[in-house]
């Protein structure tokens, strides 16, 4: 089945929307349930196929999941007893590299492939493995599986040569039930980090100093039964406070921690845009008249990867040029040439886009290739001139929940098709 959205140009956003929880909480926290053998209950889950076949592979583990309600999930992973995930389901996500972290915790040992995702370029895990291997694992690579197995994981220092998410939370997972303290020095700080440290706090961890750049656990001999509530997803309220930006709208994101969107707002504010805060929520009234701006990502607190597609877009409409650098990922980029079919003049020299603005845009049929360069297109299709087609969708499914839905909420028409091939 073919499935597209179609949405009307030329569209304003406007009014409230409540968002949803994290994904990339979310995908590290079904994981982190499976280090107890008692049933953990998590709350404000979004529903996104990332999370569904993250389900799949934990049933095929022996987990039973149920759901007492929409966004809820109790997960009782008592009869778990086995540490090598199905390959065919692995390959389909990327945080299926956090059942590596959870299963080693479990049972001392894991055998996974090489997690999918979506392709930003290389995603090496070499920073996991140094982890895992410091803590005293033997880690193998053998028919395409990492092969991980410890007779007793130690507590280790882990000094990481690149900020990373993964390897953060992996080595935090791996660490919660070792022997002895772990250490993990430049650590990355992004609030996922911090709540996925609470969730482990929560069942009885020791972690600390999770949101700074040292992480040190304690190991501890046994988690509990524990129910935790997933933290807001900063970045699909990022989505639409550049939405509304972009289309000259005006928008309140509600339910959100505003200071988790402080480098979106403030980037916002240097465009010309305003953003009014409130305790749980953040206003944007778009402008006209937009300035152009230089755009660096860089890991939490700096501008966040993966809003870098939808600011792109953003700046396509402020006259005069523009400058985004990808520092996180090294080929971030594949909605560049998608973007030019609608008319935006964007050239790319290494890891930087230039952008001239003030160029109105046109439809025309566009091709999702990754989840966050698919929402922006969104965007694009949006302020542009004409109705928008925009194929694969399943990108944009893995980590946003009924878009379509979320965006008819703030007043505006972008249309699910699913047609029989
Ligand atoms: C997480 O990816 C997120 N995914 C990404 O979300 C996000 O873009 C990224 O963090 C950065 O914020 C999940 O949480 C599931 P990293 P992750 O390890 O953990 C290099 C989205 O759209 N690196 O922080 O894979 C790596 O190549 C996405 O929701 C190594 O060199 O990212 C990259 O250049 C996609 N060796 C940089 O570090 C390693 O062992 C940061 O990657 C690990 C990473």
């Amino acid at each position: 089945m073919a499935v597209y959205f179609l949405v009307k140009g030329k569209q304003r956003i406007k009014g409230r929307i409540m968002i949803n929880g994290a994904k990339n909480s979310a995908v590290a926290l079904l994981p982190a349930a499976l280090l107890t053998e008692e049933t953990v209950k998590i709350e404000n889950l979004p529903q996104i196929t990332d999370i569904d076949k993250l389900l799949d592979i934990m049933r095929a583990l022996g987990a039973s999941v149920s759901s007492p309600g929409d966004h809820s999930l109790c997960i009782d992973g008592a009869n778990v007893n086995n540490y090598s995930p199905p390959g065919m389901l692995v390959n389909q996500l990327r945080a299926s590299y956090y059942l590596m972290g959870s299963l080693l915790g479990r049972f001392g040992r894991v055998e996974i492939p090489m997690p999918g995702g979506c392709d930003l370029g290389p995603r090496p895990i070499d920073q996991h493995i140094k982890g895992f291997s410091a803590m005293g694992a033997r880690v193998e690579m053998e028919h395409g599986l990492i092969k991980v197995l410890a007779k007793k994981l130690r507590g280790a220092h882990i000094y990481l040569d690149v900020v990373s998410v993964g390897a953060t939370i992996n080595i935090m997972l791996a660490a919660v039930k070792a022997e002895g303290k772990t250490i993990i020095e430049n650590a990355a700080r992004e609030p996922e980090i911090v709540d996925v440290a609470n969730f482990l706090n929560a069942m009885g961890a020791q972690v600390r100093g999770a949101g700074t750049d040292v992480i040190k656990i304690q190991g501890v001999k046994k988690l509990y039964a524990v129910e935790h509530s997933v933290i807001p997803d900063r970045i699909e309220a990022g989505t639409f406070m550049i939405a509304a930006a972009a289309t000259g709208g005006d928008v309140i994101v509600e339910g959100v921690i505003p200071k988790h969107l402080e480098p979106v707002t403030a980037k916002l504010k240097e465009v010309g845009v305003e953003v009014e805060s409130g305790p749980d929520y953040l206003r944007v009234i778009g402008r006209e008249n937009l300035s152009p701006c230089d755009v660096k990502t860089f890991p939490y607190p700096g501008f966040p990867t993966d809003l870098q597609p939808h600011m792109m877009v953003l700046l396509v409409k402020a006259p005069g040029i523009s400058l985004v650098t990808e520092n996180v990922f090294e080929r971030r980029f594949c909605h560049i040439d998608e973007l030019r079919k609608m008319g935006a003049q964007i050239t790319l020299e290494g890891r930087t886009a230039i952008i001239e603005g003030g160029r109105e845009l046109s439809s025309a049929p566009l091709q999702a290739m990754d989840l966050r360069g698919g929402a922006a297109f969104i965007i694009a299709a949006l302020m542009a001139v004409g109705d928008t087609i925009i194929n694969d969708v399943k990108y944009i499914d893995r980590g946003y929940e009924r878009i379509e839905e979320r965006f008819l909420e703030v007043g505006v028409n972008v249309q699910r098709i699913e047609e029989l091939d």
